[in-house]
């Protein structure tokens, strides 16, 4: 969703700016503009678009300057247009804002601004800002924010400059993230992490109802009006994670990167002889977690397929009950949780507003939060109980691909250390377990060896249709879920993701001549099944795609193409058959000529609900 880029310092600000906010492009927008002060003047340029519009609007203009805000807008209230584009500005064009999130109350503020001659040529609720401290100004850019805030209802980053103090940035936040950049006589304001890695590595992650106020000289953090001193944190992602690094696209990227990510997610967490899982960030002792009576899992998208496959592991073997929900939903049915249930939230941008509602929920009712999350000081690690990272590196293509296959890592991980914990296994057995998924990063290389080309060819010459659908069973049908997610947010095909044996209750008058069908056969208990429900669709001449382990014979004699998994116990099934699914989305998407790392109407962190 919206990016903010901030900078004040020594160095002109336009391209330090234009290059931030190119890098916060994979968030989504659909408009973009940045305000600098320049003579003492602030000078806006904005417009609707792709930054390669803002690009060439500012040209060679506005070089002297080397304090200002940039913007990319992805739109809520008011439609994509020029008008609607931040930078906002007070009625004399002197205090200009940026603003990410949701200001509820502005219908309210707007009447009140409005009574006292305040006039708004936007329909943004962001107008209201810039309005709102010009109210409050009396020459102190930082006490008019401040006091400005204290109106506001809803979600908040932004930062504000004013011409009358040229070389200052001042920002508050609540709900939306937002992160202090620190250089050499130099500092940034920034959305996320990403944005600053060319600059700097040291930052400071701003908490709700902080103002922060940013000079060449340095930066000082305040809560109502009284400074405070707050952690630097130095970050491990460096520059050219945040790159294409030769792939056409970051998704592709991405997806190859999933076995060097998973390592990182494995790295120190399992014993040298496999033997246990160690999880120091996991602060329940055996006798809290004797007391745990279910877990419930909640997350959005990607996330929350993610979820799935964790059930299905964690009732496994721990046999214990499982709850998973989409975040959206959670709060609003006055879930079932105390202090006995043990709650998951899943969100690789750690910022997501539904999931960040859930978390805030569960610990009301006393249960314990434990995050699984990609982003470190993302406000979920920040307010759960204990946090589990996956350690995948900044994942920038809006589908995700490696955080998905990461988040497994993490519920597996968790999985078997609880099972540990909880005396749940055997050692041996555990053992074997351990064994078998320590295994699981070199399999997905062995998938791109032999099957990548194949993967291509089938989605080049059978995902053409308008439809497709995916069919499996038990965690099969957690994967087809997330396969046709995939599917359908890069390559606008319509996908659909079935259990296996529910076709027939009324799908199935959908499947006709042609329409691909992607099959996952990984689950060996359930195959006589899924082989059955096969059958059934092939009987009306779908063209079925199988997915099953090298060396199983019943499944390519029913199927039109077979794609081979390297063989694994199916419980880690899921992070090798969802590769060729997230290739076959790639190819397909590429061969419809889409724009996959930044597909229509989406955004990589969904920071309103
Ligand atoms: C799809 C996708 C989304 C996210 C969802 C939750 O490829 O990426 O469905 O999974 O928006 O985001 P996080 O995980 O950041 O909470």
């Amino acid at each position: 969703m919206c990016g903010i880029v901030g900078y004040v310092g020594n160095r002109a600000a336009v391209p330090i700016l234009l290059q931030g906010l190119k890098t916060l492009e994979y968030r989504g927008y659909d408009s973009a503009g940045l305000a600098v002060i320049e003579d003492e003047v602030v000078k806006i340029i904005r417009s609707q678009g792709k930054i390669a519009v803002l690009e060439d609007l500012v040209g060679e203009r506005l070089s002297e300057a080397t304090c200002g805000i940039g913007h990319t807008r992805w739109a809520t209230h008011g439609r994509p247009s020029d008008l609607n584009s931040h930078p906002h500005t007070d009625c004399r064009g002197e205090i200009a804002m940026v603003h990410n999130g949701i200001i509820e109350n502005y219908l309210e503020l707007k009447e009140f601004l409005s009574d006292k001659g305040h006039e708004f040529t936007s329909e943004t609720d962001t107008e209201v800002l810039p309005h709102l401290v010009e109210h409050y100004y009396q020459d102190n850019l930082l006490a008019a924010v401040s006091r400005a805030i204290k109106d506001l209802r809803g979600s908040y980053a932004t930062v504000a400059v004013c011409n009358k103090e040229p070389n200052k940035l001042v920002a508050a936040r609540k709900d939306t993230p937002l992160i202090i950049g620190i250089g050499d006589d130099e500092y940034f304001f920034a959305s996320d992490i990403t944005a600053l890695l060319e600059h700097t590595r040291k930052i400071i992650v701003m908490d709700d109802g902080e103002v922060a106020c940013l000079t060449p000289e340095g930066y000082q953090i305040y809560r109502d009006m009284q400074p405070i001193k707050k952690e630097i944190t130095t970050v491990t992602w460096d520059a050219e994670s945040a790159k294409k690094g030769g792939y056409k696209h970051f998704m592709l990227k991405e997806i190859h990167e999933q076995p060097w990510a998973l390592q990182q997610t494995l790295k120190g967490r399992i014993a040298d002889d496999r033997s246990g899982v160690r999880l120091p960030e996991f602060s329940l002792d055996k006798i809290q977690l004797q007391r745990i009576e279910k877990v419930t899992i909640v997350a959005c998208g990607t996330s929350y397929h993610a979820g799935l496959i964790g059930k299905y592991a964690m009732e496994k073997i721990l046999r214990l009950p499982v709850e998973v929900d989409i975040a959206s939903e959670f709060r609003y049915r006055d879930p079932l949780i105390d202090k006995k249930t043990l709650m998951l939230v899943i969100s690789q941008s750690g910022e997501t507003a539904d999931t960040l509602a859930a978390l805030r929920e569960a610990k009301r009712r006393g249960a314990h939060v434990v995050a699984i999350t990609n982003v470190l000081g993302s406000t979920i690690s920040r307010e759960a109980h204990d946090v589990i990272y996956t350690w995948a590196g900044p994942e920038i293509a809006v589908a995700s691909t490696k955080a998905y296959t990461t988040q497994l890592a993490a519920l597996y991980l968790l999985t078997m250390y609880l099972a540990e914990k909880l005396g749940r296994m055997k050692a041996n057995e555990l053992q074997a377990l351990i064994e078998d998924f320590y295994r699981i990063p070199e399999k997905i290389d062995e998938i791109f060896a032999s099957c990548e080309e194949q993967i291509k060819n089938i989605a080049e010459k059978n995902l053409k249709s308008d439809d497709a659908f995916f069919v499996g069973r038990s965690m099969d049908y957690a994967v087809a879920l997330e396969g046709s997610l995939k599917l359908k947010e890069i390559s606008y095909i319509h996908a659909e993701a079935y259990a296996a044996g529910e076709l027939k209750h009324g799908t199935l008058a959908l499947i006709v001549e042609g329409v691909p069908v992607l099959a996952l056969c990984t689950q060996r208990a359930l195959i006589e099944k899924t082989i059955s429900n096969i059958k059934e669709i092939k009987a009306r001449d779908a063209h079925i795609i199988g997915l099953c382990y090298e060396g199983m014979k019943e499944v390519p004699q029913v199927v039109d193409d077979t794609i081979f998994l390297p063989d694994t116990n199916d419980l880690f099934a899921p992070i090798l058959a969802v590769t060729p699914l997230q290739l076959l989305a790639y190819y397909a998407a590429c061969a419809r000529g889409c724009d996959v790392d930044q597909p229509r109407n989406l955004a990589k962190s969904v920071t309103v609900e």
